[in-house]
């Protein structure tokens, strides 16, 4: 484990997805950095552009203007040094687990006593031992999505970007997640660029959130959180935090509203 997470800038990132005639302007001008070794979590209102700036950061998607660094070098296609891990847990159902997350290692052609230790460490990080000869249905959505991260760590990844990768898992589930992706992030010493929808998840994770705006996806407020971790859901610095979150993001999920009654509006008059 020795690619030390990177700093990260996007700077001027706009996204415009044009169909037809029609334009839909999903990022604007986004402008923030992620420094070496930081939790960032994203968090904005649904279908605001959030999946459409990870998949900038990790090279699947040009921006339309302005650009993503990642070590001062600017993105222009996926490397292996940025590993992703979605909502869905796109796992290779044919595959063990040692197999799904020895797969980005085999590409690398890796050889294979290295790929036999190393996804043993892997599978040892995210407490998978004893499954690994399991295929993934045999398995919970929680043990899946460890699967998922032990894939994308394995590949030794200097940033780890996730896109909402709890959002399918009960909140029981969800909750030891975070935890264990906090242990796995402190002992890893990736970067992590994380979205998700969820206050309460931000605030766990995050040294800082960047709540973004209804789309397009703007940087409306950057929110420190200078809480030790472990955190207590249940202290009052905790809860500060999230109601500060909260207000924000409330104002943003308002205008989504307004946005979509508008055009159920037109849709209804045309
Ligand atoms: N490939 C695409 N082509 C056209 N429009 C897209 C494409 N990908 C996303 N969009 C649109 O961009 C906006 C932002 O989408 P997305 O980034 O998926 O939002 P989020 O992840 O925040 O829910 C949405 O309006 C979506 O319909
Ligand atoms: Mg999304």
């Amino acid at each position: 484990m020795d690619g030390h997470g990177a700093g990260i800038e996007l700077r001027d990132l706009t996204k415009i997805f044009r169909k037809d005639w029609r334009e839909v302007v999903a990022v604007e001008s986004l402008t923030f950095r992620v420094e070496p070794e930081e939790f960032v979590c994203m968090l904005g209102p649904s279908g605001c552009g959030k999946t459409t700036v990870l998949r900038m950061v990790a090279g699947l998607e040009r921006p339309t203007r302005g650009s993503v660094f990642i070590d001062q070098k600017e993105v222009n296609s996926p490397s292996p040094e940025v590993g992703m891990v979605f909502q869905e847990f796109a796992l290779f159902p044919w595959r063990t687990v040692r197999k799904n997350i020895a797969f980005g290692l085999e590409i690398k052609k890796v050889p294979p006593e290295k790929i036999s230790l190393l996804t043993s460490e892997y599978v040892q990080l995210v407490g998978l031992e004893g499954f690994e000869d399991a295929h993934p249905k045999e398995l919970s959505g929680g043990m899946k999505q460890r699967v998922g991260i032990a894939r994308a760590l394995a590949n030794d990844p200097r940033v780890l970007l996730m896109d909402e990768p709890f959002g399918s898992i009960d909140a029981q589930t969800r909750n030891l997640m975070q935890r264990e992706l906090l242990r796995i992030w402190e002992s890893a010493r990736k970067t992590v660029l994380f979205v998700t929808h969820s206050v309460d998840e931000a605030v766990f994770l995050a040294d800082r959130i960047v709540v973004l705006t209804a789309r397009p996806a703007k940087v409306r407020e950057v929110i420190d959180v200078p809480i030790p971790r472990p955190r207590d859901r249940t202290s009052p610095e905790f809860i500060g935090i999230r109601v500060k979150v909260l207000e924000e993001l409330q104002e943003e999920f308002e205008k989504t509203g307004v946005l979509e009654r508008q055009a159920v509006a037109k849709a209804g008059s045309g």
